[in-house]
This record gives structure tokens, C-alpha cells and sequence, in this order.
């Protein structure tokens, strides 16, 4: 995302307006929040707390997903954040509800929330800004084209670093510069010192705690500079929920599976997976089924109507050709059959299947 600023050039190289020039006038800033909501009554967390909240949605508040689960602990930090502007770094394995956890609290205080992927390919000029040629009343002149930080730091916005780990040393040395509490932004190509709005708010998601891809699931993970890690003044852990929470969300994400049957599959679905993350731990395989694929194998299982052949296709077949009887002994340890066999999902579609209830 890039803004035009006031500030631009002539293409023949004479500033139109520069150091020299008394610089325009700045905007207002944007209104910060003007409400307190209960932590009990917005997050359904049992705490006495109150946080500042906008009592309007605006263009970049996320939508809500009704369906969300609040982790209380990752709440509460997130929460400090909004409240005490603390930078809040969310580590956890994949598919665990990191970047959404963000962005449904950012929801609920109709926070505007702005997520950035610090793929491989963002660039220093993406996140600062560059020239660029513009039209402007019928003449060409190279204005500055803002950056998504500079873009956000002037707003009431929270922004999202999402996969902090992956981004690159250039990028990382920028948002060093935002990581101090009360740190002003230098725009050095435009001489501004950018002072952040009070209301401004910096998260990040990570999949590793910057030691970079030790467990080899996180090929592209940085090793990451430990004067910045430092920085960030909370660090909170996402990893997978309790089983009856795990279902929960599954049952809440694919409402299908809503009723007493469905219950009991999704129970079965989330012993398979706690058993590949078992196995990974111990070893035995090289990958693990994270909620997000839970939460795919539920929705496959509806579309296809037959839970062995949506396992397979969610899970089994990304899995490596050597470890698939490890995983199919998994399934067939909680449902009672190999994944292979065509399975019969109870009250979901013409082939049901009974899982098995204990294991
Ligand atoms: N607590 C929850 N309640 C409802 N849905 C959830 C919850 N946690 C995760 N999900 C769902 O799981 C999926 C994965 O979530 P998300 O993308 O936020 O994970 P992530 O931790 O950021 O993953 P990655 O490390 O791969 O970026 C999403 O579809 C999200 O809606
Ligand atoms: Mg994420």
C-alpha cells in the first residue's frame, strides 16, 4: 500500500519542495479510541479489566468472525498491547490461530489493523516508500510515494508484521527503528522525522523464536538478530489448545459437525492429530497436522461426505511416502480402520463410519 505525500520534485531533478521550503502543514491527527470495554463481555474472559475500544468499525477494522475462540493468556497480552502500547511478539507452530488471534482482537475493538507478510520479496522501498512518477496537474514530477509504515505510523492503526521470522536483514534493520516505544521514524530520502500517533500499535507473528528452521519445518526462517528480539517487550506462545479446545474450534469453524455424531468425529479427528504432533516429537515423522488442517479435514469431510477419503487428501498425501503407514496406523488407531478403506461418516454423507470412541 503506498499514499502520495505533499512533497514532490520536478522530473528535472529541482526540488518543488524540499529542506529548504517550509514544510506543509500537517493533518490533524485521527481520533484514538473513545470508549472502555469489559474484557469479560468482549473476549468472554473471566477478568475484571477494561480496554480502550473505537465505538465505530472504519475501513480497515477486520471483520469479526463470530466463531473465534479467545486464548485467554494470548488475549490478555494482545490486550496490553492495545492498552499499554507493549510490542507483542505471538510465537507458535503453524496453523495455530496466530495471525487471526490479532486481527479478531483488533475486531473487537474496531481497531484498524493492517497485516503485512515479511515474505522474501517485500523490499526496504515497500515498507519506507520511494519516488515515483506521477501526473500531476498535466505535468510529470516524481513525488514520494509513502510506504506502509510511514503510512501507519501516522494512524491509529495496529500493525501486523506477519511471519516476522522470514523477513529479510534488510527489512528487519527498518523495523528496528519501530521497535522503540517512543521511537520516531526517519524518512531519510524525504528529511521527515515521523513522530507515531499515541494510538499507533506493532504486533508480529512467528513460527520460530528467531533461532531460525531448527525442527526443519520452517525452510525460509531467519536466525534472527537478538538486539531485536529483545525489543519486543512481549512474547507470547501460541501453540496447540487442549483437546476439547481444539475440537471446539473445529465444531465452531464447520458447523456440521455441530450435533452428537459430529462430535464425535471431530473428538477423533483432533486424537489423530495430537498423535502426529506425538509423533513428530518423538521422531517418527518429519511433519504434523496443525488445527488449520484439522479444521480443512472437517471441511473436506462435508464436501466429500466420507472422512478416510477427506483424510487423505487434507493430510495423508502431503505426507512423505516412507511415513504414510505411520499416519494411516494413527487413523486407524481412532477410527477403527485403515484411511485407505472407504469410510462411512455418520450422519454427514452417504458413507458413514463410526469412530472409535476410545483410544
Ligand atoms: N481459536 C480459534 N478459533 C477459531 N478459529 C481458529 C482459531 N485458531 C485458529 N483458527 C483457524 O485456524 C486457521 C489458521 O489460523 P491462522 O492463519 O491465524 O494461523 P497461524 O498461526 O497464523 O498460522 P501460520 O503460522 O501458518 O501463519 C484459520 O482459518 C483460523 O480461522
Ligand atoms: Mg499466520
Amino acid at each position: 500500500m503506498t499514499t502520495s505525500t505533499a512533497t514532490a520534485r520536478r522530473t528535472d531533478g529541482v526540488a518543488a519542495a524540499g529542506p529548504g521550503c517550509a514544510p506543509p502543514p500537517e493533518p490533524p491527527p485521527e481520533p484514538g479510541p473513545d470508549i472502555r470495554l469489559a474484557v469479560k463481555d468482549a473476549f468472554g474472559i473471566d477478568s475484571p479489566l477494561t480496554v480502550p475500544a473505537f465505538s465505530e468499525s472504519s475501513e480497515h477494522v477486520p471483520e469479526t468472525d463470530p466463531a473465534y475462540r479467545f486464548n485467554p493468556d494470548v488475549t490478555l497480552a494482545l490486550l496490553a498491547g492495545f492498552t499499554h502500547n507493549r510490542r507483542v511478539l505471538v510465537q507458535g507452530l503453524h496453523g495455530t490461530g496466530k495471525s487471526t488471534h490479532i486481527e479478531q482482537v483488533a475486531a473487537r475493538l474496531n481497531w484498524p489493523c493492517v497485516r503485512v507478510n515479511l515474505d522474501g520479496h517485500l523490499s526496504r522501498l515497500d515498507l519506507v516508500g520511494k519516488d515515483a512518477v506521477v501526473l500531476r496537474e498535466g505535468r510529470q514530477v516524481t513525488a514520494f510515494q509513502e510506504g506502509i509504515i510511514p503510512w501507519a505510523l501516522r494512524r491509529p492503526v495496529a500493525l501486523i508484521l506477519d511471519e516476522y521470522d522470514a523477513g529479510r536483514p534488510d527489512v528487519m534493520f527498518i523495523i528496528q527503528r519501530l521497535l522503540e516505544r517512543e521511537g520516531s521514524f526517519t524518512l531519510l530520502d524525504q528529511n521527515t522525522v515521523l513522530r507515531p500517533h499515541p494510538q499507533f500499535r506493532l504486533f508480529a507473528t512467528a513460527n520460530t523464536v528467531g533461532l531460525g528452521n531448527l525442527n526443519g519445518l520452517y525452510h525460509g526462517a531467519q536466525r534472527l538478530n537478538h538486539a531485536q528480539i529483545d525489543r519486543w517487550n512481549i512474547v507470547a506462545t501460541l501453540n496447540y489448545l487442549p483437546a476439547d479446545e481444539e475440537a471446539a474450534i473445529v465444531r465452531a469453524r464447520v458447523p456440521a459437525f455441530a450435533d452428537e455424531a459430529g462430535r464425535d468425529l471431530v473428538t477423533a479427528m483432533v486424537a489423530v492429530a495430537a498423535l502426529t504432533r506425538a509423533g513428530f516429537r518423538a521422531g517418527d515423522l518429519s511433519t504434523l497436522m496443525s488445527p488449520r488442517t484439522v479444521i480443512t479435514w472437517a471441511e473436506n469431510t462435508e464436501i466429500f461426505g466420507d472422512c478416510a477419503a477427506a483424510f487423505r487428501l487434507s493430510f495423508l498425501n502431503r505426507c512423505d511416502e516412507e511415513e504414510r503407514h505411520v499416519v494411516a496406523e494413527y487413523f486407524q488407531r481412532c477410527f477403527g480402520h485403515e484411511p485407505e478403506e472407504p469410510g462411512r461418516v455418520s450422519g454427514h454423507g452417504p458413507l458413514a463410519g463410526e469412530p472409535v470412541r476410545s483410544h
